[in-house]
């Protein structure tokens, strides 16, 4: 857990991830434990800071920080304070400060703590605002909570809002997504990340060996016109914006630009001795370490081509470093995409045609 080099000036952005939630829902993946005391926030925190100030050198010039979880809104203001003092120092103007925060639990203390600190984004885990599919899910929130945040949040001056929902969940429905689907023209979230049902191993559904529900592209058209209809801007696969207010850290990501990670299971993308890393951070509250794994150059060309190709725009090369090199790398396995119009040059780049966005995961086995 230490870093002794200095890892590359270009750091924009920073993760830091928080893993503690007051219950575990069926779907979830991530990295994360029940909370079991403020004691054992405190000391994770206590760890977390000490990694941080190992990276100081490389923190000074980031442009997004987000804390992600886990649950970050399930500290206590001790601990919450303590959360955001220890990032104080790297917050700079005009940095987008993002916290995800469940609806359950915030508090108008704690989102005017926020605020004080420089937080400007709050992205708002709500995933569905049926209450019965709530329940199923293991959520412990219901359909009320979720406006009451925004409402405050609205007015305590939050004006970047970004609300996070799961289509094809077990037994939703079309009228639930329309459901949905209103509850967003009421409350008009800044952004909406709106992501299918994931399945894997480690949540509490993927232990129970379920299988996925079949209704994906339906919803999938669904989501996409209703959105459209209420102006939204589908930017990303998954992600859709109001009034060009996209999510740039995750932006980061997309363009291939790179970040680190801090806190357990927390992933980064660094440079050093110019040698090109995907990091993880493996082990559990009490310990953890970066395990660095080294990319070959083959397997960071793709990383730009699969992380660039899910932006509607596609990978524009005065944004992305070293995505000319890519399309050049991969011109021959790419070749056919082009002819068949799956893919398209752009003014500055290329990307996926409408129907080549459809297939995309076609292309990326191709050059894999
Ligand atoms: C890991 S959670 C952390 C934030 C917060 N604790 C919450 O529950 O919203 C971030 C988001 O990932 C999405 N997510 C988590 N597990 C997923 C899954 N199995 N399939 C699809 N989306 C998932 C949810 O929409 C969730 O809001
Ligand atoms: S979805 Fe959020 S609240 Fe639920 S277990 Fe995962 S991190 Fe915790």
């Amino acid at each position: 857990m230490t870093n002794d080099e200095l890892i590359t000036k270009d750091v924009k952005s920073l993760y830091v991830h928080i893993p503690f939630c007051d219950s575990i829902c069926f779907f979830c993946d991530f990295v994360k434990v029940k909370k079991t005391s403020d004691e054992q926030v405190w000391q994770y925190l206590e760890k977390l800071e000490q990694e941080i100030e190992s990276y100081r050198d490389d923190l000074g010039n980031l442009e997004t920080i987000y804390i992600g979880g886990g649950t970050p809104s399930c500290l206590n203001e001790e601990c919450t304070l303590k959360m955001l003092q220890i990032l104080h120092p790297f917050v700079k103007e005009n940095i987008e400060y993002t916290i995800e925060i469940n609806p359950e639990k915030v508090s108008e203390n704690k989102l005017e703590l926020y605020k004080k600190f420089g937080v400007n984004r709050l992205s708002i885990g709500i995933q569905t605002f049926s209450n019965p599919l709530l329940k199923k899910i293991g959520r412990i929130h219901d359909n009320l909570e979720p406006i009451r945040v925004i409402e405050l949040a609205r007015k305590i001056g939050f004006e970047n809002i970004s609300i996070d929902l799961i289509y094809n969940l077990f037994e939703q429905n079309k009228d639930d997504i329309l459901v949905d689907i209103e509850k967003i023209k009421e409350l008009k979230p800044d952004h909406i990340s709106w992501y299918s049902l994931i399945l894997k191993e480690n949540s509490i559904w993927g232990k129970l060996k379920k299988k996925l529900p079949e209704n994906d592209e339906y919803f999938d058209e669904i989501i996409n016109s209703k959105l459209i209809e209420l102006g939204y801007c589908r930017y990303e696969v998954s992600n859709y914006s109001l009034n060009n207010k996209i999510s740039l850290h995750n932006l980061s990501y997309w363009n291939n630009q790179r970040f680190i990670g801090v806190g357990i299971g927390a992933a980064g993308f660094i440079e050093m001795n110019n040698n090109l890393y995907l990091t993880k951070n493996e082990g559990n509250i009490n310990h953890w370490e970066r395990i660095d794994q080294l990319l070959s150059q083959k397997e960071y060309y793709f990383q730009i081509i699969m992380m660039g190709l899910r932006l509607v725009d596609g990978i524009d090369f005065s944004k992305v470093r070293d995505g000319a090199l890519a399309l050049d790398y991969f011109q021959s396995e790419l070749k056919i995409h082009f002819e068949n119009k799956l893919l398209e040059l752009t003014d500055n780049g290329f990307k996926c045609t409408p129907r080549g966005y459809e297939i995309m995961d076609n292309i990326l086995l191709d050059i894999i």
